[in-house]
Formats: structure tokens, sequence, C-alpha cells
């Protein structure tokens, strides 16, 4: 088998998570604040990937490339393909087609995380040479995903793409593996009726050519991190494997379980509690910061409290008497009080924000 190559689409639209996608791309949220994307680059190295091709949208392309480089880092060399539209994940796969030749090749979705990484199924995959291999997970919510119903023999019988009525509780994860079969059954399909010309669809067409198609039943956590709720879960599942550590500097403060201080960090006559992260460059004054939050780079937190949170770079959170919780702040907000007459809420807050107050 030719080796392997990576392809991570981290084009679209990202439409669940605006207020914070209007300015951004949804694969550079920070989850423990590093960016979505960079896991499913990291989970490629470490399966023995090497060659990466980024699929990116031409409006948040630029920021993509700017953030993951072309990939030293991570130990992969990265190729930036662009889509022109958001037409699907199976015209993704055919605008990469020049990229991807006849290699076999491993796709992970770009909002995608799966604790457990990639390296046994790329193997699986390797020693198969099925054209393609598929993960599957039982979720509460099929109706969101793709969902796959198995035959008696566990061979993968029929995929539909969100369902109203899904028939099975099995959801398609967001990482798949194909032979080059899969550029023909891209062109064979047609869009769907939200117009896209999906993946599931390409994959029926394999299985409909009664094509080897491996499902594989993904035993750790996963998360698609398309939206609010599914971002604030996956911080809480990644930080709940944190080392804690202290870079920055503390003056009066108490830390309790794992929290990781970065350096530059400054807490003064606050309390941590683990596990947590406070970035480089932050200041937490006269605070409290609770378990499963992250708190991103230059963000200042003072008067106030904040537990299961993510917090982004360069926003200020201050003076608040409730406690904020399960909240996504975006980067350079500010969350104060006023002290101006007459008392009242003043707000100035981005298109389809969400604001709950006492
Ligand atoms: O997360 C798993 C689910 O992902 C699967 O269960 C579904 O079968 C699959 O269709 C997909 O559903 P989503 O509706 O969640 O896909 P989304 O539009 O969020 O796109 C997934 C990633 O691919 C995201 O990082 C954006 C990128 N993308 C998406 C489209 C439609 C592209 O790069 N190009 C595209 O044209």
């Amino acid at each position: 088998m030719p080796d392997l190559k990576g392809l991570i689409l981290s084009g679209g639209k990202g439409t669940r998570l605006r207020p914070i996608t209007h300015t951004s791309a949804k694969q550079l949220v920070p989850v423990a604040n590093k960016p979505v994307l960079f896991y499913g680059i990291e989970a490629m190295a470490a399966a023995g990937i090497r060659e990466v091709g980024i699929v990116i949208a031409p409006e948040t392309g630029g920021e993509i490339r700017a953030a993951a480089g072309d990939g030293e880092r991570f130990g992969v060399s990265i190729t930036y393909i662009e889509q022109d539209a958001p037409l699907g994940l199976a015209h993704a796969v055919l605008t990469a087609e020049p990229f991807l030749g006849d290699s076999p090749f491993v796709m992970y979705l770009g909002d995608n995380l799966l604790r457990d990484g990639i390296t046994d199924l790329v193997e699986a995959f390797r020693a198969e040479s099925p054209e393609a291999l598929i993960l599957l997970t039982p979720v509460p919510d099929p109706h969101n995903y793709g969902v796959a119903e198995l035959d008696g023999d566990n061979r993968v019988a029929r995929l539909v793409e969100k369902p109203p009525e899904p028939r099975t509780n099995l959801a398609l994860v967001g990482v798949y593996m194909f032979s080059a079969k899969i550029f023909d059954a891209a062109r064979a399909i047609e869009p769907s009726g939200r117009g896209e010309l999906e993946i599931t669809d390409a994959i029926q067409h394999l299985v409909n050519a009664r094509m080897r198609v491996d499902p594989h039943v993904v035993q750790g956590w996963w998360k698609d991190t398309g939206q609010v709720e599914d971002m604030l879960e996956a911080n809480r599942l990644i930080l709940d494997d944190l080392i804690g550590k202290t870079e920055g500097e503390l003056v009066d403060a108490r830390i309790e379980g794992r929290v990781s201080v970065e350096a530059g960090a400054r807490l003064e006559r606050a309390t941590v509690r683990g596990p947590a992260i406070v970035g480089a460059g932050s200041v937490v004054r006269d605070a409290y910061v609770g378990p499963y939050t992250a708190i991103g780079e230059g963000v200042r937190i003072e008067r106030c409290e904040i537990e299961h949170s993510i917090v982004l770079a360069d926003s200020t959170v201050e003076g608040l008497q409730g406690r904020i919780e399960a909240s996504l702040i975006g980067r350079n907000v500010r969350i104060g009080r006023s002290p101006a007459l007459p008392h009242a809420y003043r707000l100035v807050v981005g298109d389809n924000a969400e604001i709950a107050i006492l």
C-alpha cells in the first residue's frame, strides 16, 4: 500500500458557534487552551502520518495557515487546499484529489476530538486494506449526525445523514479512512437536501457497489465541538487529564488540585481550584477560578468568580457579584460593572450572542 496521507477538513461555515466564529475559524477555538484543530494534527503525527493536507475556506484559511504553519512543529508537512465554497465533505474530498493522488488517506474533521487518537485504527486500516474504514459510537442524539445501520454480521448496511427518525443510535464519528475508490463514489452522488455532497452518501455508494467498508465502534470519548455545550464538554474532558504546573507567579494565592499556571501569569489573592488552566500573561486578582475552566492568554479576571467556562485571549471579566459558569467568552471581550448612573445593564453584544442574567 502506498504511504497513507492525512486530510483535515477545516473549511465550512461554523454557524452553530456564532458569534465566536463571526471573527475566527471554529477549528481554532481553543479547548484547554489549544485549538481543536491541533489535536487532529497531533493525532495524525502520532499515527505516523507525515503528509497532511488541510482543506480551508477562503474567509478563514489565512488564520488557519497562520496558526498551523508548515506543520514542522507537529512533525508533519502541511499542504493547504482551498475549497471555494462549503459544498459538503465529499466535495472537500474531491477538491483535495490532486493532493491525495492514489494514496489511501485518513480524513479527520477539523472540529472533532477523539480521546484515544487514531493510531490503532490507522494500524487496522493498514493491515486490512478495506476501501473504507468508518468509526461509529452510540450517542443520545443521533439525528444530529450521520447514522449507521449494521446487518446481522456487523457489516454496514445503510448510512443516512442526520435522519429525522434515526433507526439506530450509532453516529458516524468525524474520522474516516479511504482508498482512492472514494473519488469515483464522490463523483457519482448528487447533493443532499441541504445542498451538500455528503460523505455519508459517498460511503453508501461504496457499500452498494459491494466494496469493503469496515465499521469500528469507538470506545473512548469523542466530541464534535460544533456547538457551545460540546465545546465546554470537550474542555472538561481534556482538563480531566491535565497535569498541573506553576510557571507563573503566585502572590497570596491558593491553588487546589491540578492547575496549570502558564509563564507570565499572575495570581494575586486568588483561589484557583483545578482542573483549570490560566494562560500565559493572564492576571487573576481577588477572584475565584473554579474547576473545568480554561483562561486564555492575556486575560484579566478580577473581583469575580468563574467556573466550567472558556475565556479566550485578551478578555477582561471584573467586578461581578454572581458566579459565571458554563460560559464561552470570546476574544477581547469586556465584562464588568459600570459606576455610572442610572444603574442599568449596558451591553454591546455581537450578533447571535446569548446572555443569561439572574
Ligand atoms: O462530527 C461528525 C459528523 O460530521 C458526522 O456524523 C456527519 O455524518 C458528517 O456529515 C459531519 O456532520 P457536520 O454537520 O457536523 O459537519 P460540518 O458541516 O460541521 O463539517 C465538519 C468539518 O468539515 C468542519 O470542520 C468544517 C469542515 N467542512 C465542512 C463542509 C461542509 C469543510 O472543510 N468543507 C465543507 O464543505
